[in-house]
């Protein structure tokens, strides 16, 4: 196997902090998808549990559960040759008890295939971080704008704006670096606070919504390639138009069908000529 073809280890996340070369992920919900990402060179891969809202049409991300997980972690990491597959844990999965949270994170292991996991939330998940770490599974944190706290939170908000909520989320960054998380989402908070934390941190972050100097970045696939026309985060870039221009091939396929031009020459097959004669001479016999 050529080193190009060698697949990522949790180790890229730590050289390429060192060599301070950006770290590439999107997120991905299926086997097609993936396997674009994959081919295209993303570092790594997220199955978030953000596919609640725009695999699902659900509002937030509250009603993703295990079962849901397992089935796209599964199709991502079949497609996943070269990037490393990292599951969400999805909400109750691991904020009821350390043994759910070890059993759930082991889950996504060994059923979905993907090579860690991420969960969010600070010092407060120290115990479960700590349980899962000992089993053996690579845990990302995610600090700032955490979906999963959505209703205590008042809506998908910037965070840590104000100065004692910053040093609360530094203090956090550093407990999971402490506890030995391989690296940490910061999402939607000021970019100067990210850059800051970024800097402190000897593990990289991967930031959305936090400005460019995280050590990474990570978007949602409808967003990253403008699927959805009807909402988009303020801080994410689409850079194409496939609602446009899917819209634009399945209207164009409708009138082709109607024009009676698809199929053309080129897309149909007759019978063999000897084969079509028997057929119509027995065919006739039948009619008789
Ligand atoms: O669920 C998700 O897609 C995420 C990213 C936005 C980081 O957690």
């Amino acid at each position: 196997m050529s080193s190009n073809s060698t697949p990522n280890s949790i180790s890229i996340f730590q050289t390429k902090k060192e060599q301070q070369i950006p770290i590439t992920m999107v997120t991905a919900y299926d086997y097609t998808s993936a396997a674009i990402a994959d081919a295209a060179g993303m570092d790594t891969i997220l199955v978030g549990d953000s596919l609640g809202m725009v695999m699902l049409g659900h509002p937030n991300t509250l009603q993703v559960n295990m079962d849901m997980m397992i089935y796209h972690s599964k199709c991502v990491s079949q497609a996943a040759t070269k990037a490393f597959v990292i599951s969400d844990m999805p909400f109750l999965s691991y904020q009821v008890s350390v043994e759910d949270a070890v059993r759930n994170a082991g889950k996504l292991v060994s059923d979905g295939g993907v090579d860690a996991v991420k969960l969010e939330g600070g010092m407060d998940f120290l115990p479960v971080i700590n349980a899962i770490l000992r089993a053996g599974i690579p845990v990302m944190g995610h600090l700032g704008l955490t979906p999963q706290s959505v209703l205590q939170l008042g809506g998908f908000k910037m965070q840590a704006r104000l100065a004692d909520q910053a040093l609360k989320l530094l203090d956090d960054a550093f407990s999971l670096q402490e506890a030995g998380c391989f690296s940490i989402v910061l999402e939607s908070i000021p970019s100067n606070l990210a850059a800051y934390v970024s800097k402190q941190l000897q593990i990289p972050t991967i930031g959305i919504g936090a400005g460019n100097q995280c050590d990474g970045q990570v978007l949602v696939w409808h967003d990253v390639l403008g699927l959805l026309n009807n909402f988009r985060p303020s801080f994410a870039k689409a850079y194409d138009d496939l609602h446009g221009r899917i819209t634009e091939a399945l209207q164009t396929y409708q009138n082709e069908v109607k024009e009676r031009t698809f199929p053309a020459e080129q897309h149909c097959r007759d019978m063999e000529e000897s084969e079509w004669q028997m057929f119509l001479h027995e065919a006739q016999h039948m009619e008789e």
